[in-house]
């Protein structure tokens, strides 16, 4: 046998190694979604080695990777596409060539990609704020937020909040032709994550006169306590978000100390002297009845008070908009959670969705069965799925009706 071949063989091997890892069984285009987890373990694979290896760090990799999907703001017949600034932080408009009798609504669009990666500019990022604003002939702005490792909390939620301001000033909006009643945040994963974040922010900010009327949370990150929820548990490796690399978001977040990963991946990285927070995010008593199948809740487990002093951003709102209390979330606008059913994260946006309609506020829940996390990415060639078009088509229905 020939050293091709042999090579020929070993990688058949690998690829195949990859390439049959469990999907689960009641999802369609199955086939499809095998591949498109072979290519993203094949990634954090190279990522791991590529940090084990002390040439970059494993987020550095992921970003290169997600920046090849980058494209240019481009303008046409319909829509003026432009990169620009509001107060520093880079953001991308769109906004629509299409008269409009009056006023328009405005989308603020907070991508996800766990505060490390990803982009206003990402393909299906562009292409969903295009959708968007084409579909509602709205202004959307695209917040291009600085991420980790480079900066930590609270960076890209400060970031963030500094568009939300500006653009929710009366002459900026009238600028822009933006009716004040109809304005809209809504972001998914980390971007759902910091969607709430901003929009509780907001209900204690004096100075900001302007009123959210709806925020949208396409399956959000929302809380840093328990990391070994059903769903943590459930869809530990699950395509294309396995615990370990949400685990690995979550620290990044906030440090690249690699003891405070290695802590939340045990779960215990809260320390006892919070133990007061855990009944905010007690999926016991939070979680509908069917989420929690035969899975029995143990109640908190505590690690170093150390983590809490070095890192307090993980018990902040403001990264874990879970942990606040019953009060801040009373004023909080309609909200639309969407949760997918292979998800690590389910549960995060399923307790948000308890807390919030216990709270009084107007909430519209939508479970996605058969649905992996970040199903909206996958809308653009050659990774399409015919789910993520549909989930896509109905979150902008959604906000057509409602906003
Ligand atoms: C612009 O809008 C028209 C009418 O809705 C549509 O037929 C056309 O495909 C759009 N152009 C682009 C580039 O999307
Ligand atoms: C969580 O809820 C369960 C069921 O109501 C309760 O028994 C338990 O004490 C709660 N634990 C915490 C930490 O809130």
């Amino acid at each position: 046998m020939g050293t091709k071949t042999l090579c020929l063989l070993l990688a058949s091997l690998l690829v195949a190694y990859y390439v049959y890892t469990p999907v689960p069984e009641n999802i369609e285009e199955r086939w499809k979604l095998m591949l498109i987890n072979a290519g993203f373990r094949t990634i954090e694979h190279v990522a791991e080695l590529t940090e084990w290896l002390g040439l970059m760090h494993y987020m550095e990799v992921l970003m290169m990777i997600t920046s090849m999907e980058y494209t240019a703001p481009v303008s046409d017949e319909n829509m003026t596409v432009t990169d620009t600034k509001f107060n520093n932080v880079p953001v991308r408009l769109f906004i629509p060539k299409k008269q409009s009798s009056g006023l328009r609504r405005a989308v603020i669009y907070i991508h996800g990609g766990g505060w490390c990666v990803g982009g206003s500019a990402m393909e299906p990022y562009d292409l969903l704020s295009r959708w968007t604003a084409s579909k509602l002939n709205a202004v959307v702005v695209s917040v291009e937020y600085r991420l980790a490792p480079k900066y930590h909390f609270p960076v890209q939620f400060e970031d963030v909040y500094t568009v939300v301001k500006f653009f929710l000033q009366n002459s900026v909006l009238a600028q822009y032709g933006v009716d004040p009643h109809r304005i809209c945040v809504s972001g998914d994963s980390a971007g759902g994550n910091l969607a709430a974040a901003v929009a509780q922010k907001l209900l204690e900010d004096l100075e900001v006169k302007v009123k959210l009327k709806i925020q949208v949370l396409l399956y959000p990150a929302l809380q840093t306590l328990d990391l070994d929820s059903p769903s943590y548990r459930d869809n530990e490796n699950k395509p294309i978000l396995p615990r370990s690399l949400m685990v690995r978001f979550w620290s990044e977040y906030f440090t690249t100390d690699i003891s405070l990963k290695e802590a939340m991946a045990s779960n215990r990285h809260v320390p006892a002297e919070s133990s007061h927070l855990f009944r905010l995010v007690n999926w016991s008593n939070l979680l509908p009845e069917e989420f929690k199948k035969d899975h029995v809740y143990v109640g908190p487990k505590y690690g170093s008070s150390r983590f809490g002093k070095k890192y307090p951003g993980f018990l902040d709102p403001r990264a874990a908009p879970l942990l606040a209390d019953d009060t801040k979330l009373l004023g909080l606008p309609m909200t639309y959670v969407l949760t997918c059913q292979h998800d690590v994260l389910r549960d995060d946006g399923l307790m948000y969705v308890s807390r919030l309609r216990e709270a009084g506020i107007e909430v519209i829940h939508d479970h996605i069965e058969g649905a992996i996390h970040g199903v909206l990415m996958f809308i653009t060639s050659p990774t399409h799925l015919a789910l993520g078009h549909r989930v896509a088509n109905k979150y902008i229905e959604w906000l057509n009706m409602n906003l």
